[in-house]
C-alpha cells in the first residue's frame, strides 16, 4: 500500500491517524502509520509541551498538527487572544452560557473548582489561536505537514508554511470545496464523506472520494470518514486515494485521552448513534449521541451560534465532562463517526495499525481470487 506521498512524507503506510491526544500520535507514528496531533483544544503553551513530547517518542519518525483556521473570521481576529476572547465573549447571549450549564446541573456535574482552567478560556477555531498554533509547529522538523480542518490557510500562512519545506493539508466535504483549496495552493486534500467524525458535510464517502480524486488530480487525496477495517482503505486507493485519514478510530484506543464513559459509549454504539449537531461549535459536527446533543434538540433550546461562539459555549462544559466523567455517563460531549458501529474492544493503537495492513493485504487477495475467476477467455477479462 506504499504510495508516493508515503515516499514524500516518509512514512511506511499512507494511514494517516487525527488525534488530540499526543500518546496516540507518537503510537501511530511508531508504528509505520503518520499521526496527526489536534492543536485546537490546546493553548499554544500547550501545543508547544506536547510537540516536544511526540519529539522524543518518534525518533527519526514523521508526524504532523491540525489547526482549525475558518475560511472567513473576520469579525474574530486580534492580535491578543485574550483581549479576542472577552470581546466575543460581550456578544454570546447569556441564555446560552445558562442553557449548557443547566444541562450538566441537571444531571449533577459538579462545577469546576474556583479558577480552574477549561477549553472555554481561550478562543479556539480562530485564526488568531491558530497562527500561534502553525508558528510553534514550524519549530519542528519532524512535523512534515500542517493541516487545517476548514480548508485552505490564508495565502499569508501556506506561504509561511511552504518556505518553511512543509506540506499543506486541507480537509474538505464537498468537490465545491475539494477545487477551491487546490486553486488555493494546497498540496494535500482530505475528502471526508458524511459518516466521518467531527466536522462534516453531505455526500457520503463513497461518492465523495472518486469525485474529488477526479476533480483535483495530480493533486494527492487522502480518503476520510468511516475508515475502520483494511478493507475501506482498500476501497479508498482502488478510487485513486493515496491514503486514509482516520479520527474516530483513534478514539477506542488504550492511548486515547478518552474518559471511561466515552469509552463505554463508543464500544456500545451503533452507526446510528453517531448524529449531526451543532451544539459544541456551530458547524455540523457528528457526535456520540448523549443527553447533551439530545438537550440542544429540545424545541425550546437556544439556536446554537456560529462558529467561533459556539465554542466558547460548550468550552465550560467540555472540561467538566472530562473532570467528572462517572459523575453523569449519560452527558458527554464525544465527536465520533457512523464507523463507531465497527468499533467493538479498545486496542493498542500499535496494533490497529498492523492489523488494518494485514486486513488489507486480505482484501487484495480476495479480489486476486476474484479475477483469476474471471479467466483469459471471459468477455470481462478483456
Ligand atoms: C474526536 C474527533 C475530533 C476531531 N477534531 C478535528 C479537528 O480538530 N480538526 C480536524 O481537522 N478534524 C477533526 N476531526 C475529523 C478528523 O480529522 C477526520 O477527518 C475524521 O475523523 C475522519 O472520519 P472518521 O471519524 O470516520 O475516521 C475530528 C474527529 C474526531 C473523531
Amino acid at each position: 500500500m506504499r504510495t508516493d506521498l508515503c515516499d514524500r512524507l516518509g512514512t511506511e503506510f499512507p494511514i494517516f491517524a487525527f488525534s488530540h491526544c499526543r500518546d496516540v500520535v507518537a503510537a501511530v507514528s511508531r508504528a509505520g502509520g503518520f499521526g496527526v496531533l489536534g492543536a485546537v483544544t490546546l493553548t499554544p503553551e500547550q501545543l508547544a509541551t506536547d510537540l516536544a513530547w511526540i519529539d522524543e517518542q518518534v525518533g527519526d519518525k514523521p508526524y504532523g498538527v491540525d489547526v482549525v483556521i475558518p475560511q472567513n473570521d473576520a469579525g474574530a481576529q486580534d492580535d491578543d487572544p485574550e483581549a479576542l476572547r472577552q470581546k466575543l465573549l460581550k456578544e454570546i447571549p447569556e441564555e446560552h452560557f445558562r442553557f449548557a450549564d443547566q444541562i450538566l446541573r441537571e444531571h449533577g456535574v459538579p462545577e469546576l473548582p474556583e479558577g480552574d482552567f477549561h477549553a472555554g478560556l481561550f478562543t479556539r477555531s480562530t485564526s488568531t489561536t491558530a497562527r500561534l498554533h502553525v508558528a510553534e509547529a514550524l519549530k519542528h522538523p519532524n512535523v512534515k505537514l500542517i493541516a487545517n480542518a476548514l480548508g485552505a490557510p490564508p495565502k499569508d500562512l501556506l506561504d509561511e508554511i511552504h518556505a518553511a519545506g512543509r506540506l499543506v493539508v486541507g480537509l474538505c466535504g464537498s468537490v465545491q470545496h475539494a477545487v477551491r483549496h487546490a486553486a488555493a495552493g494546497v498540496d494535500v486534500i482530505v475528502a471526508q464523506g458524511a459518516e466521518g467524525g467531527g466536522h462534516t458535510g453531505y455526500v457520503g464517502s463513497v461518492v465523495l472520494w472518486p469525485q474529488v480524486v477526479q476533480a483535483v488530480a495530480p493533486i494527492p487525496v487522502l480518503a476520510a470518514g468511516g475508515i475502520g477495517h483494511g478493507s475501506q482503505i482498500a476501497a479508498a486507493l482502488s478510487v485513486g486515494a493515496e491514503g486514509v485519514w482516520t479520527g474516530t478510530l483513534w478514539l477506542a484506543t488504550e492511548e486515547s485521552e478518552m474518559t471511561s464513559a466515552q469509552r463505554r459509549a463508543l464500544v456500545a454504539a451503533d452507526s446510528r448513534d453517531a448524529v449531526i449537531t451543532r451544539s459544541t461549535t456551530g458547524k455540523r459536527n457528528r457526535l456520540l449521541k448523549s443527553a447533551w446533543t439530545e438537550a440542544w434538540e429540545d424545541p425550546e433550546a437556544p439556536d446554537p451560534l456560529g462558529l467561533p461562539y459556539q465554542d466558547l459555549v460548550s468550552g465550560e462544559a467540555v472540561t467538566r465532562l472530562q473532570r467528572y466523567p462517572e459523575a453523569a455517563p449519560e452527558v458527554h460531549i464525544t465527536p465520533a463517526g457512523q464507523v463507531t458501529g465497527q468499533i467493538k474492544q479498545i486496542r493498542r493503537a500499535a496494533d490497529v495499525v498492523v492489523e488494518l495492513a494485514e486486513q488489507y493485504v486480505g482484501a487484495g487477495e480476495r479480489l486476486a481470487k476474484l479475477n483469476e475467476r474471471l479467466g483469459p477467455d471471459s468477455d470481462a477479462s478483456r
